[in-house]
């Protein structure tokens, strides 16, 4: 039996969980975003200072719920990267002090793998072979596992913005209060998908054949910002809803067509779908369509655990400690950049 603790700190949310072979114990979540809407973005010295404010109280909790003493715990595992300097540095300091204060390994992983991971302690474990689709508010990526602990390769990411970036992006031009993602999502819902054809990135020619795997949203975003700049400009309304609906189609079409295209080339017959923008209601409905369509499974985890949470790293540092993996120096630092060709320090 092992039991892992996760702290995750990379963005706004102070989250804490503990693990217990494959199964979650506990999951506590502290969130400092209501601060920002009034900005239209996260300010990081704020969330700084609110994860050092709610890191004692979320761990406390977390134990609480779990009923488990800190000193039963066998491994802590906390995000190293990739995020926001301040935020990872109180995570990665907290989760140093508790590895040294029980004398037990400490793991700094990748974020990015977690969203995956996270996965396994709703779904069940993973096949040998599956293809991972990680949108957030950072990152659009995918990526080919064959061991979520040791085995993972970038196929391709975005270029320029990601889809949850894009979607907020696209937001604050419609005047939406910010994250705009969710908003988006909501109004998106009652518009025509069909009444604007705006661009899909890195989908024909030349483009595609080079870039098979990766995603521009950026070309995409400025012809949302065209054509509200030709409709303010002409006197006219703003069909909201017919705008979000197809901007967000053509962001949702991109994204499920090259991770099915990858499953395909690869010949996985799983797609296991993560991060904050999963929780995009046309990305759940077109991944599922699409794949039924292809005989593929899709896994994508309930909303909960799509935005950042302690579960995901504790489920990714569960896998490292059962596939034996060497834990962290009790030395490193964090990474803001982190590839997605480290796992874990
Ligand atoms: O993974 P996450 O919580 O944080 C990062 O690591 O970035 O993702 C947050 C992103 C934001 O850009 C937010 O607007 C977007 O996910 N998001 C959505 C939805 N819910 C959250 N985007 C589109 N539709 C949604 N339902
Ligand atoms: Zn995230």
């Amino acid at each position: 039996m092992s039991t892992v603790l996760g702290i995750e700190t990379s963005c706004d949310e102070t989250g804490v969980a503990l693990v217990r072979d494959g199964e979650l114990l506990a999951d506590v979540t502290a969130t400092s975003m209501d601060e920002y809407a009034r900005f239209g973005g996260i300010i990081p010295e704020i969330a700084s200072r609110a994860h050092l404010e709610s890191m004692v109280p979320t761990l406390n909790a977390a134990l609480d719920k779990a009923d488990v003493d800190l000193a039963e715990v066998d491994a802590i595992a906390v995000t190293a990267g990739p995020g926001l300097i301040g935020s990872l540095t109180v995570g990665v300091s907290a989760a140093k002090a508790l590895a040294y204060s029980i004398g037990k390994p400490l793991y700094g992983v990748n974020h990015i793998m977690g969203h995956v991971c996270v996965d396994e302690l709703v779904d069940g474990r993973f096949p040998e072979h599956f293809i991972g689709l990680v949108v957030s508010g950072g990152h659009s990526s995918i990526l080919n596992v064959t061991n979520i602990a040791t085995d993972v390769t970038e196929l391709g990411g975005t270029l320029d913005d990601a889809a949850g970036e894009a979607f907020d992006k696209v937001g604050r031009l419609l005047g939406l209060p910010y994250p705009g993602g969710p908003h988006i999502d909501r109004l998106s819902q009652v518009g025509n998908r069909e009444a604007i054809r705006f661009p899909r990135g890195l989908t024909v020619g030349r483009d595609k054949h080079d870039h098979p795997y990766d995603f521009s949203f950026s070309g995409l975003k400025t012809a949302v910002a065209r054509y509200i700049e030709g409709l303010t400009d002409a006197g006219k309304d703003l069909p909201k809803e017919d705008i979000a609906a197809s901007f967000s189609e053509a962001v949702n079409d991109v994204l499920t067509s090259k991770a099915l295209n990858a499953c395909e080339a690869f010949g996985c017959d799983t797609l296991v779908i993560g991060g904050g923008f999963s929780a995009n209601s046309r990305l759940r409905e077109l991944a599922a369509q699409r794949a039924a369509e292809r005989g593929i499974k899709v896994r994508i985890p309930p909303m909960r655990y799509c935005t950042d949470n302690g579960a995901m790293i504790a489920a990714l540092g569960w896998e490292l400690v059962s596939n034996g993996v060497e834990p962290s120096p009790m030395d490193i630092t964090v990474d803001t950049n982190m590839s997605l060709d480290t796992i874990h320090f």
